[in-house]
């Protein structure tokens, strides 16, 4: 089993080392192959994503990412910023499912922005559409308006459009899921608004047919955003398309306390996958040795579960993350008073040691 392993920028590097460790005492046949990928890309290759690492992505099983994204690289024209990468592997690996699960751990419920009645025991898995929406959609760009409010003014223009068959496929992801679920989903749209979003409800409600074991609710983004903090625990799987997906996954990810915790999969037809946490590169405390690696950790775990098909070793490091946090070890970002304050690496050691059995001292 073939994995490429791109750490991208800022903590990118330190948090899937960590990962890399934890699959290394798994005792599996895994071949990890390491490529640049991002800002540092950028800075080595002359690209975001270069020729050689999009092939060692397009041959691998598997993907394991870290973050990609500096300031520094703000300036350049787009089409080389750091978040082309990301972009670029999602669409050049048709990888248009995204997994982003929030699971509240019991002993994090006092780190969620919410009070804790409302989060405990919190299990949502948002799918967001990833390879289309208004992320892709062309024509896009800058020109001269010819009309609307100010003609001859400059202005600047993007295309949401959804395919029949890309929402299709996407509502069959949804409903699969919600089956090994809580057999729920919610499908959040600007069906009031948008044309892209009628028929976003239209085909989720036609493909919805096929799965009448399976509850189908329909939310405007908005009540959306608004009812992911008042009653969270009320969502199964939420579908959406790829921009309210963007937005309502660090929403729904900061109810778990921290986006610290996160994994994602983002996968294709055949369960083919690229795997991060959900989180960003953090430049701010890049190098610092503080990031919490647990959303990598479990991000690996998913790639297990999903494209490689081990399900035991994905369940070890799921309880090895549980057994680290039942310990009181923590990152500053899920920490508390009367629990233990430790970095990034002592973080993946304590991993590393809960799946081979060893004391976790901290
Ligand atoms: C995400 C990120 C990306 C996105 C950026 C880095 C392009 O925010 O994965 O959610 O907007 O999809
Ligand atoms: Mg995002």
């Amino acid at each position: 089993m073939k994995i490429a392993v791109l750490p991208g920028d800022g903590i990118g590097t330190e948090i899937v080392a960590e990962a890399v460790k934890v699959l290394n005492v798994l005792e599996l046949p895994l071949e990890l192959e390491e490529a640049v990928v991002g800002g540092a890309a950028y800075e080595a290759k002359g690209h975001p994503l270069p020729d050689s690492t999009l092939q060692l992505a397009k041959d691998a099983d598997a993907v394991l990412f870290g973050a990609v994204g500096d300031w520094k690289f703000d300036k350049l024209e787009r089409a080389l910023r750091p978040e082309q990468a990301i972009l670029g592997l999602r669409k050049h690996l048709g990888l248009f499912a995204n997994l982003r699960p929030a699971l509240c751990y019991e002993q994090l419920t006092h780190a969620s922005s919410l009070k804790p009645e409302l989060v405990a025991g919190l299990d949502i898995l948002i799918i967001r559409e990833l390879t289309g929406d208004i992320y892709f959609g062309q024509p896009r760009g800058r020109r001269t308006a010819v009309d609307g409010h100010f003609p001859g003014a400059e202005e600047a223009f993007d295309t949401m459009r959804y395919s029949r068959p890309e929402i299709e496929r996407i509502a069959h992801v949804a409903f699969q899921a919600a089956r090994r679920r809580g057999k729920k989903v919610t499908s959040v749209d600007k069906a009031n608004v948008l044309e892209t979003f009628q028929f976003w409800k239209d085909i989720v409600t036609e493909v919805h047919a096929q799965y009448p074991d399976v509850e189908l609710e329909h939310m405007y983004v908005d009540n959306a955003a608004m009812q992911l903090v008042k009653a969270p625990k009320k969502f199964d799987v939420v579908v959406t398309g790829n921009m309210f997906g963007d937005i309502l996954s660090d929403e729904a990810a900061m109810l778990t306390g921290s986006i610290g915790m996160l994994p994602s999969a983002s996968l294709d037809a055949n369960n083919k996958g690229l795997y991060e946490p959900s989180h960003g590169s953090a430049p701010d405390i890049a190098g610092k040795g503080v990031a919490n690696p647990l959303a990598t950790i479990l991000s690996a775990a998913m790639m297990l579960r999903y494209t490689l098909a081990q399900p035991e070793a994905a369940d070890r490091i799921e309880s090895a993350v549980r057994a680290v946090l039942a310990a009181g070890l923590r990152t500053p970002d899920i920490y508390s008073e009367g629990t233990r304050k430790v970095g990034t690496r002592e973080m993946g050691d304590a991993v590393v040691a809960a799946i081979t059995g060893k004391t976790i001292t901290g």
